[in-house]
């Protein structure tokens, strides 16, 4: 079996900084699949179809055209990066991935990025649904007003403009979306590892992940 590290945490809690570092370490790839669902919101919301039109949405799901190429995130071939990053995107993703049609249409696709030499792979229930035999699953969490501080601070960088205490709301909106959906919702596997990043810098959950993967 390739080996998979899953790294399955809320909004913010630091999986993707760490996905990205680990996966480099190693040598091993990338499966961001949050990436595929904004990509998905991002090409539905163009389309006009409501995020509540499951079975529109599992056939677009299905056919998705999304590729990450150097580093870029391509939709049809145009690089869509900096537009999945907005807050109505990942609003919009939250709500179409509590649909039972969209997770199902979108499975397949993400077991595909499980190549040699391994893979580490970053969302919500990497551990508990898309590689449950993964001999090493990580659940990282921080604190909601940290997490809101980190997009903060990640999305000025990126040139957007964010008000703070709107980003701590819709960060817990969106925690509570994902906790509390039926399909897929967001926990820690029962053999995962949890790790609290609220008061530990980036090098240390690395760190930590590392020598979990090595021993
Ligand atoms: O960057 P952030 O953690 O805010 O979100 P993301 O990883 O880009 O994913 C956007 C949304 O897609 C999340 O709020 C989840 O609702 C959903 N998602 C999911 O349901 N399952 C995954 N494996 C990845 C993302």
């Amino acid at each position: 079996q390739i080996p998979v590290i899953t790294i399955d945490g809320p909004s913010g809690s630091g999986k993707g900084t760490v996905t990205g570092l680990v996966a480099r370490q190693l040598g091993w790839h990338v499966l961001d699949s949050g990436a595929i669902y904004r990509v998905l919101a991002l090409a539905a919301e163009q389309s006009g179809i409501a995020p509540t039109s499951e079975a529109a949405l599992r056939t677009m799901a299905l056919q998705l055209q999304v590729e990450f190429v150097d580093g870029k995130t391509l939709l049809g071939g145009a690089d869509v990066g900096r537009a999945i990053r907005t807050e109505s995107v990942g609003s919009y993703a939250s709500q179409i991935a509590s649909l039972e049609g969209v997770r199902e249409g979108l499975l397949q696709r993400q077991r595909d990025f499980r190549q040699e030499p391994g893979l580490v792979a970053d969302g919500r229930d990497m551990g508990t649904v898309v590689f449950t035999d993964a001999p090493l699953k990580i659940f990282l969490t921080a604190s909601a007003e940290e997490r809101a501080r980190r997009r903060y601070l990640q999305l000025k960088e990126a040139g957007h403009s964010v008000n703070l205490p709107a980003l701590v709301e819709e960060i817990r909106a969106r925690d509570e979306r994902d906790t509390n959906r039926e399909v897929a919702p967001l926990k820690p596997a029962d053999d995962a590892i949890v790790l609290d990043s609220t008061t530990l810098t980036i090098e240390q959950v690395v760190e930590r992940v590392l020598a979990e993967a090595t021993t």
